[in-house]
């Protein structure tokens, strides 16, 4: 898109956002623009890109998919560690797909740029690690780590590689999510004071119960490798494998699962590097399937006053037995407006309110309990220093956004990645963005299961002691 053009859409925006009046028409047209724009973009064969997927369960699909909406890509690999899934990858890509139970024959082909990282969190790091140092671009699902002090050892195995590479929290790239930066970046809700954010649930397969396939046994999962890295090895589990979510040894709760969305779409919007405090609790409140992480969970988290924001507290909550049924939310307070968004493909609505000039009088206030006199001279005092328009607060009308009905925040998250390793363009979210956003995350286990206020250096990236 030309900058004249960004220049006026940008502008459009925020003139709307002056005037209330809705956003969607907007929203669709600009995103059609990048859409147009990219499917136009020649692509030669020297500008292929050959991808290989690791992990190939519901996020691998998702991902692989996502990718190839970017023109110029294609699959060329895939590994995981039950035969059914390689299988079920040649059913949908072709009979002439390589397929492998171990990364590593990926990572090692000359003819690969780059791979997707899709497996259960335990394995993120090592993987990403292994194919930046064997020369290859890397799109890591989210969260970067499955333990803290993994994060910083893949930041400089990035820096040193020089590697592109990028986290998979598709809401950094979401459309809503950047028009919201823009609305509070312009001021639409004055100073940020506070953060609700959660996702509640209410079903089997939102508490990670997935299904099992028939065929599962130790012939067609390589169970060995798949607990590899774990500090206790234990014989082999369907749900161990299948659901590993459910299992710390593997998974990182709902808190590395579900807050790491939140905090990074919170990071996005404020340009924050992180809170310096956490504490959460957490209760294994309904899905006792042998699961060894709480469903449901609640964090308090404070970030302090930087030159990027001034301070504001977080409350974040996941509840995967809740009446409420299923909804996902992040609410950014300010002194002058609320931001309220949904999931990364919806939208928002801002509601915006100013603080009255006037201190008020009357109604639920000490005045009736004075004397009649008292009353009257109360009254009259205040009556002649305030006019009777700085004695109300300022409503505005709502602001809404919607993203497109058929918008996938992945597919513009592949082409930023593709973008970088095409152009030398920085990816939205790289390496320092995405453990700054899961380490506070995995705080939130830290402080469950240690009953702890976690303290954390956000600007150097530790835990402090
Ligand atoms: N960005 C998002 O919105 C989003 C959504 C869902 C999941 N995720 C992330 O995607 C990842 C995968 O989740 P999922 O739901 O697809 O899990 P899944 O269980 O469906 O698939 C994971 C696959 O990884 C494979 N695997 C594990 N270790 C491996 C190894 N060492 N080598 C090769 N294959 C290996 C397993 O065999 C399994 O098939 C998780 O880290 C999750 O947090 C991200």
């Amino acid at each position: 898109m030309s900058t004249d053009r960004r220049k006026f859409l940008k502008h459009l925006g925020t003139s709307v956002l002056l005037t209330s009046a809705s956003l969607n028409s907007f929203a669709a047209r600009e995103e059609n623009e990048i859409r147009l724009l990219r499917a136009q973009k020649r692509i030669t064969p020297n500008d292929k890109i050959r991808i290989a997927t690791v992990g190939m369960g519901i996020m691998g699909f998702n991902d692989t998919n996502a990718a190839l909406t970017s023109p110029g890509v294609e699959l060329v690999g895939v590994a995981d560690l039950y035969k059914g899934r390689l299988a079920r990858a040649k059913e949908v890509y072709g009979a002439s797909l390589f397929t492998t139970d171990d990364y590593r024959d990926l990572i090692l082909r000359k003819d690969i740029d780059a791979i997707i990282v899709a497996t259960s969190d335990n394995w993120h790091s090592q993987i990403s690690i292994d194919a930046m140092r064997a020369g290859k671009a890397v799109y890591s699902e989210k969260p970067m780590v499955h333990q803290i002090s993994q994060g910083l050892a893949e930041i400089q195995a990035q820096k040193e590689t020089k590697m592109v590479f990028q986290v998979g929290s598709q809401r950094v790239s979401s459309i809503a999510y950047r028009k919201a930066k823009e609305m509070y970046e312009a001021g639409a809700i004055g100073k940020i004071n506070s953060i609700e954010a959660s996702f509640n649930r209410q079903d089997a397969l939102g508490a990670w119960q997935y299904t099992i396939p028939l065929d599962q046994s130790v012939q067609t999962v390589n169970w060995a490798r798949f607990q590899s890295n774990a500090k206790e090895k234990v014989d082999y589990d369907p749900k161990r494998f299948f659901r590993w979510r459910n299992y710390r040894e593997y998974g990182t709760g709902v808190a590395g699962d579900l807050f790491v969305h939140l905090l990074s779409g919170i990071h996005l919007i404020t340009g924050s590097k992180g809170p310096e405090k956490i504490y959460s609790i957490g209760d294994l409140s309904y899905w006792k399937d042998g699961r060894n992480v709480p469903d449901v969970m609640s964090a308090v988290v404070h970030y302090g006053d930087t030159k990027e924001h001034p301070a504001f507290q977080v409350t974040l909550r996941v509840n995967f037995v809740s009446g409420d049924g299923g909804s996902s939310t992040t609410k950014i307070v300010g002194s002058e407006g609320v931001i309220d968004l949904g999931g990364e493909g919806e939208g928002f609505t801002i509601r915006k309110n100013k603080l009255p000039e006037a201190p008020g009088i009357g109604g639920w206030d000490s005045l009736f309990t004075y004397t009649e006199a008292q009353q009257k001279a109360l009254l009259d005092d205040y009556n002649k220093r305030w006019k009777e328009d700085k004695r109300n607060r300022q409503k505005f009308p709502d602001v809404v956004y919607k993203a497109p009905d058929d918008y996938n925040a992945s597919n513009d998250h592949f082409a930023n990645f593709f973008d970088s390793m095409r152009n030398g363009t920085k990816v939205v979210e790289d390496a320092v963005f995405g453990f700054r956003a899961a380490a506070p995350a995995l705080a939130c286990n830290d402080s469950y299961f240690e009953n702890k206020v976690v303290r954390w250096d956000a600007h150097n990236m530790k835990i402090i002691v």
